[in-house]
This record gives C-alpha cells, sequence and structure tokens, in this order.
C-alpha cells in the first residue's frame, strides 16, 4: 500500500468532511493521514514519506485561504516529482478555485495528477444574500458532493489520474477577473474587519479557543481581535451569543453548524 497524507484547511468543516471522505475511497490503493495544516508537527517528514499528497480547502473570494497559500510557499521546495490531489470546496462558484493553488504547487515541480471542486454548503454567516442552511437541509448538497468525490477517487484508483477541474485557460480569466484581483487587494482590510459586539459578548472565550490564526484575545472578559484573521468565518458561526461579524455589517441570525450535525 502507499502512503497517502492529507493537508487540510477547514473553516467550518466542509473541506475537513470532504477531505475524510475523500481519504476513505481512496483506501483502495493508500493508506492515508489527516492533517490540519494549523496543528500539524513534522509536515516536512510527512511529505517526504508520502506518495501522494492530498491538499484540501475552501475557496475564498476565488482564492485560496491565507493558511493555504503560506504551507505551499513554506514547504514547496519539497514538492519536486512528488505527486499531488487538490480538492477544493466552495459555496457556489470560483472559477478556478482547485488551479488557484495547483499552479503554485506545479511551480514548485509538483505533479497534479487530480483536481476537483466541491459545491458544499454556505459558511457566510453575516451575509444576508447568502442563506444558512443546516441539517436535513444540507443533505441533498453533500449528497451531490459524494457523487464527485467517488467518481473523482475512482478515477485515480483505476488508472492512477483523474481530471483537473478549474485548470483551463477559460477557468483562469473567469477567476481572476470576476473574484480573485478584487478580494486579494481588499484581503488586508478584510483581516482587520472582524468586529466584536461588546454587548452581547459574555467572555465565554470559545471564539479564542477555536481560532486558528490565534486572532482573539480575552481582555476584560471581552474578546478582542488583533488584525491577524484569516477569514474562515470559525468564530462567526460558532459564538454562542452571535456577538462577531465580519464581512457583514450585522450578527449573524443564523449559524452554519457544519456538515456533520444533522439536526439544527
Ligand atoms: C471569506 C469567504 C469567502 C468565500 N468566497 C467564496 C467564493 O468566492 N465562492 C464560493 O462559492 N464560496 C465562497 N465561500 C464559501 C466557502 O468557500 C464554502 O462554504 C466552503 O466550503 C467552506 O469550507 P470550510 O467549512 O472547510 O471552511 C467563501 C467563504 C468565506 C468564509
Ligand atoms: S465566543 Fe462570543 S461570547 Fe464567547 S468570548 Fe467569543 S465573542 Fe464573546
Ligand atoms: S478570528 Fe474568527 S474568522 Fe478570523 S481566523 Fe479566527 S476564527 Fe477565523
Amino acid at each position: 500500500m502507499k502512503n497517502l497524507t492529507v493537508f487540510y484547511f477547514s473553516g467550518t468543516g466542509n473541506t475537513r468532511y470532504i477531505a475524510e471522505y475523500l481519504a476513505e475511497k481512496l483506501s483502495c490503493k493508500y493508506r492515508s493521514e489527516l492533517c490540519d495544516i494549523c496543528k500539524v508537527q513534522n509536515a516536512e517528514e510527512k511529505i517526504k514519506a508520502a506518495d501522494l499528497i492530498l491538499l484540501a480547502f475552501p475557496i475564498y473570494g476565488s482564492a485560496p485561504p491565507i493558511p493555504m497559500r503560506n504551507f505551499v510557499h513554506k514547504y514547496g521546495g519539497l514538492f519536486a516529482g512528488k505527486q499531488f490531489l487538490i480538492a477544493e470546496t466552495q459555496y457556489f462558484y470560483s472559477g478556478d478555485g482547485a488551479a488557484s493553488l495547483g499552479r503554485t504547487v506545479k511551480k514548485y515541480g509538483g505533479d497534479i495528477i487530480g483536481a476537483e471542486m466541491f459545491n458544499m454548503p454556505n459558511n457566510l454567516a453575516d451575509c444576508k444574500m447568502f442563506p444558512i442552511k443546516n441539517g436535513e437541509e444540507i443533505a441533498p448538497i453533500l449528497e451531490k458532493a459524494k457523487i464527485r468525490a467517488d467518481k473523482f477517487a475512482a478515477q485515480i484508483c483505476r488508472r492512477g489520474r483523474a481530471h483537473k477541474r478549474g485548470f483551463s485557460p477559460l477557468s483562469h480569466g473567469v477567476g481572476y477577473f470576476t473574484q480573485r484581483k478584487f478580494f486579494r487587494k481588499g484581503e488586508k482590510e478584510k483581516r482587520r474587519a472582524l468586529k466584536v459586539d461588546e454587548t452581547r459578548c459574555v467572555g465565554c472565550g470559545l471564539c479564542a479557543k477555536s481560532c486558528p490564526a490565534e486572532n482573539l484575545l480575552l481582555q476584560n472578559k471581552k474578546a478582542k481581535p488583533l488584525g491577524k484573521c484569516v477569514l474562515c468565518y470559525r468564530c462567526v458561526n460558532l459564538c454562542p451569543k452571535k456577538a462577531i461579524t465580519l464581512v457583514g455589517s450585522a450578527p449573524p441570525e443564523k449559524q452554519y453548524k457544519g456538515p456533520n450535525i444533522k439536526n439544527s
């Protein structure tokens, strides 16, 4: 059996769900290890020992999240000659989401043997134009994503390679000109845009404990952002008092509970 190492970033659980599902489906050929890139230790050794690496991440404005971009730049020197799969998750559209990271992996000499994009539930809980769904409402979305993952994994198991979705020049243009160009331009400001409504915050500390970027600190029993948010929306969706807002202007009415929650 060959070794598959999955390096994933997941703000609210969608990408982790897909990464776990793919690892299970690839067990035809691979013994897998799942690593959260925000917690992983000895990544260098894990990369060296892997026969195949799966990079899994959510898309933000047609761009990969900051931690995943940093991870690829940090370890890119080890990528030459290695085989890679890319799995990107999105609410409905990114153009070239998978390729947006895949191109960098290729620049470091990685061989991309397959790339897929998965539509998953929305997690932008403070944006009224995108409704939040939970529980049974998201079951059909997850079923569709699993069918896509089944097909993708079957190609790898059968012939060692799969399609590379989002890698055409047209997808590249669509992703860049409709979203990424603008999103990346405003990214710095967005990282500082997180607001905590102190009238709602009860100082429970859940947001600070859960933040993958250590962006939240408890001061005088109130959560304070430090300006290094990576836009994952975990805290916005977790806060029991709905006190946190990021891109939207008002705290969320409904929070996303993630794909593994049956009822909400
Ligand atoms: C800051 C931000 C920007 C996003 N931009 C897009 C986007 O451009 N296109 C899209 O389809 N979904 C977008 N989404 C939705 C997420 O990519 C999607 O819900 C993803 O599956 C979340 O994965 P996670 O649960 O692993 O964090 C965005 C979400 C966030 C938090
Ligand atoms: S999770 Fe909400 S209530 Fe708890 S400390 Fe953070 S902002 Fe305050
Ligand atoms: S502050 Fe919230 S949205 Fe920003 S990185 Fe931390 S958990 Fe994610």
